[in-house]
Formats: C-alpha cells, structure tokens, sequence
C-alpha cells in the first residue's frame, strides 16, 4: 500500500511510497502512459533499489470516464486528486459538441491550477531550425487563469454584447458598430502577484538567474501594463534582498521585454533568457514559439500548478491520427514525469531519466516523428522506451 503525498505546513511532505494518480487519457494517451511508466519504474527502482517505489492509482477522465461513469468528469476522480496533491496525465478528449468545455480549462479552473510552466530545453541530436540551438534552456510561467481566457466573451448578435455596448455608450460615451462581438480581458493584481512568486521560487529552487516579465503594457496599459508594474512591485519590495535589476549585484537579475520584441529575442538571443514570466495570451503564443525551436511539440513536456494540487503532462493532445500505431513519441510525457520528479524532490530520479533520454536522442534512436527529420529508422513507442531504459541501466 502506498501513502500519501501531503503538504505540511506549506511544505510538500513525499513519503517513501507515495501513491500517485494518474490518469491514462485518450487516443495516443494510453500507449504514451505504458512506456512513460516502464521509463518512471525503471529509474526509481534502479535509484533507489527498492527503498522507494511509486503506487499507481488509476482515476477516468474523458471519453473512458463517460463509459464507466456517464460523465466526462467524475466526482471521484476530483475528490481523488485533490485528495492526492499530484497527478501526471496523457491528453484527453474534450467531444466536440454537446456543449462540452475543455477538460483541461475544467481542470485548472477546479484546482485553481494559475502556473502553467513549461521548460523549453534542446536534447542533443534534435532537428532544429536555430544554429545554435544549444543556447535554449528557458521555463515560461504563463499565467493560467485570466486574461482573454477568462471566457467573458459575447456574440456580436447577443442581447449581453448589446447591453455592454449601450453601458459603454451611455456612461463612456464609446460607441461601438452594432455588430461588435465583445471580449473582456482581465488581470488582476493578486492573481499577477501570485504567479510572480511561483516564478521567484521556482527560480530559488532551480538555481536559475534571471527573470524577464514580457507584455504588451505599451498598447495595453491597465492590463499588460498594471502585470509588469505588479510584478516589479513583487520583485523589488518582496524579493529585493535575492533580485536585483542590475547585474552586477550578483542576485537573480530582472528585467522586462514587450511581447513582439520577445519573439525575435527567442530566436536572435536565446542565451539571454532563463525565466519568462507572461501573460495568458502571451505566454500561450511564446511557449509553441519556443517549442519549435527545439524539436517542436510533440517533445514539450508542462505542469499545472496552483497551492494545492499539481498537473504534470504533456502539451500535445491526443493525436488521433496515430493512436493505436504504436508510433507515437512518448517523450513529452516522460518528461512531464522528470518535472514531476523535481517537483518531488526525487532530484536523482529525474536526472537519470533527462541523461537517458539525452544518451537515447542522440545516438538517433527515436519515434518516427524524429526518425523522418533525422533519415533514421524508427522505433516504435515501447521499443524507444525499452532504448531509455537500457540507457537507465548503464548509467546507475
Ligand atoms: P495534437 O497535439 O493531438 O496533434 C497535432 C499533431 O501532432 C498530429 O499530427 C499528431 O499526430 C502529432 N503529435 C502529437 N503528439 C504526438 C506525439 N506524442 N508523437 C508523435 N506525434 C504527435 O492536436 P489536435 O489534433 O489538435 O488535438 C487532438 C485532440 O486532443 C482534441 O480532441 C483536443 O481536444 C485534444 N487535446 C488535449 C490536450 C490535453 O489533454 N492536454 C491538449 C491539446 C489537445
């Protein structure tokens, strides 16, 4: 029997044993869950040899969750991640229709999941379009919850976009064409402030050395505008023995860029950036951005995080174009599985799997997705795990 994980005075507390939820999604989900756990087990067990081991808990989410349970979100499979603290899932299938929302918007809005991070890193041997892509090793914090993707938008038709339209006439004199569709974009400062620090402490804990904040604050003054000016405010009077604006104090540098001059910034001068903590929209844009230039996708592991609860997955869906081919790439998510081990704390778990994955990448023994830009013949998803593991083997 395992034991669960628990946060202690805002401490997370892993014991030996921990049971972890897990949930094994759809399409190309399941085959990536099999080979990620074979790859997860293998390195825990040769690491710790048997005195720690993971328990598995399966919960349903999505199209299996609607067989067994009539709903796509069961109330046991919420009660049992809260219950759990953390949870590593394949992608999901939202049906289209039915007036379903998004699984995962569902997800983040129930466990107030307000950091979605991704770390953009090259694997030697990956195809990419930079010359030097070497010189990417960055995390983007987007901020999860607000923005444009609060979901406060009315049809031009609807008789709501007609009410706002004639409040905005009536009281600010703004007139707008009778068929304005309206979106509201938000950000408050407490939800900018929490996200700020989730950074820093990312920052302390990963011993990383800079933090830039990238907006539209010189178009979008109240909102984009008021992120950068709350996150300085974080950083300065919050943080300001540890970060500093000026390099030469020797703390973990900040600074800010706008968010069109940080796509060429990416690409011209990767090595300048460590930590980008973003807007919503922003941050959504910049991360595909910056996953492309490392091998693109299907190889972006993520996390969401809010106080409580923690999400590892993949960024990709569920691919049903290849499900059930046994060719699909389990990368992503073993390496959602590393930033879960990190997360943990199970710091020589996580470094095995990443010097594995990277010893597997570049002798050219990948999935078809790499094996077609490498000229290589592919593995197949089981046969590339059974590579990282042997890689495993040799290492501990
Ligand atoms: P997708 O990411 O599933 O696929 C896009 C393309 O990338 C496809 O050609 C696919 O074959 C390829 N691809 C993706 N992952 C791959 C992997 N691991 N190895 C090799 N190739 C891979 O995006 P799409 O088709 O827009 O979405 C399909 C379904 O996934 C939708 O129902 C959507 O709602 C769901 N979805 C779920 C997410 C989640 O649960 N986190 C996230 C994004 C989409």
């Amino acid at each position: 029997m395992g034991e669960k994980i628990k946060f202690i005075d805002g401490k997370l507390f892993v014991p030996v044993n921990p049971e972890i939820v897990y949930i094994k999604g759809d399409g190309i989900g399941p085959e990536i869950m099999e080979a990620s756990m074979f790859v997860w087990n293998k390195a825990v067990e040769k690491v710790y040899s048997g005195k720690r081991k993971i328990h598995w808990k399966e919960v349903l989410i999505g199209e299996s969750a609607l067989k067994e349970y009539g709903t796509l979100l069961p109330e046991d499979t919420i009660k049992e991640i809260e219950e759990h603290v953390i949870a590593i899932k394949s992608p999901v299938k939202t049906p289209v229709g039915g007036g379903y929302r998004s699984l995962n918007v569902e997800l983040r809005k129930i466990f107030d999941l307000y950091a979605n991070i991704r770390p953009v890193r090259w694997i030697e041997g990956i195809p990419s379009p930079l010359k030097n892509p070497e010189n990417i090793d960055l995390v983007i914090f987007r901020e999860n919850t607000e923005d444009v993707y609060a979901g406060l938008e009315w049809p031009a038709k609807s008789s709501q976009a007609a009410s706002v339209r004639k409040f905005l006439e009536e009281e600010f004199n703004v007139k707008l064409r009778n068929d304005t569709g309206i979106g509201l974009k938000i950000i408050s400062e407490f939800a900018t402030k929490r996200i700020v620090r989730k950074a820093i402490e990312y920052a302390i804990e990963n011993n990383r050395k800079k933090i830039t904040i990238v907006h539209k604050g010189n178009i979008m003054k109240y909102t984009e505008g008021a992120f950068l000016n709350w996150a300085f405010e974080v950083l300065e009077k919050e943080f300001g023995n540890i970060t500093s604006s000026n390099e030469k104090d020797g703390k973990i540098i900040f600074n800010s860029k706008i968010a069109d001059d940080m796509f060429q910034q990416l690409i011209l001068y990767p090595q300048e950036y460590d930590i980008i903590v973003t807007p919503n929209l922003n941050g959504d844009y910049l991360s595909d951005a910056a996953a492309a230039l490392v091998g693109g996708l299907g190889i972006a592991p993520g996390m969401n995080i809010g106080d409580e609860v923690a999400i590892f997955e993949a960024v990709h869906g569920t691919a049903p174009d290849i499900a059930g081919k046994n060719i699909a790439n389990p990368m992503s998510l073993i390496l959602s599985g590393v930033l879960m081990f990190r997360y943990m704390g199970w710091l020589e778990v996580a470094n095995v799997i990443d010097t594995a994955v990277n010893e597997t990448v570049k002798s050219k023994k990948v999935t078809s997705d790499l094996a077609t830009r490498l000229n290589v013949e592919p593995l197949g998803t089981m046969e590339f795990a059974r590579e990282i593991v042997k890689n495993i083997d040799q290492l501990v």
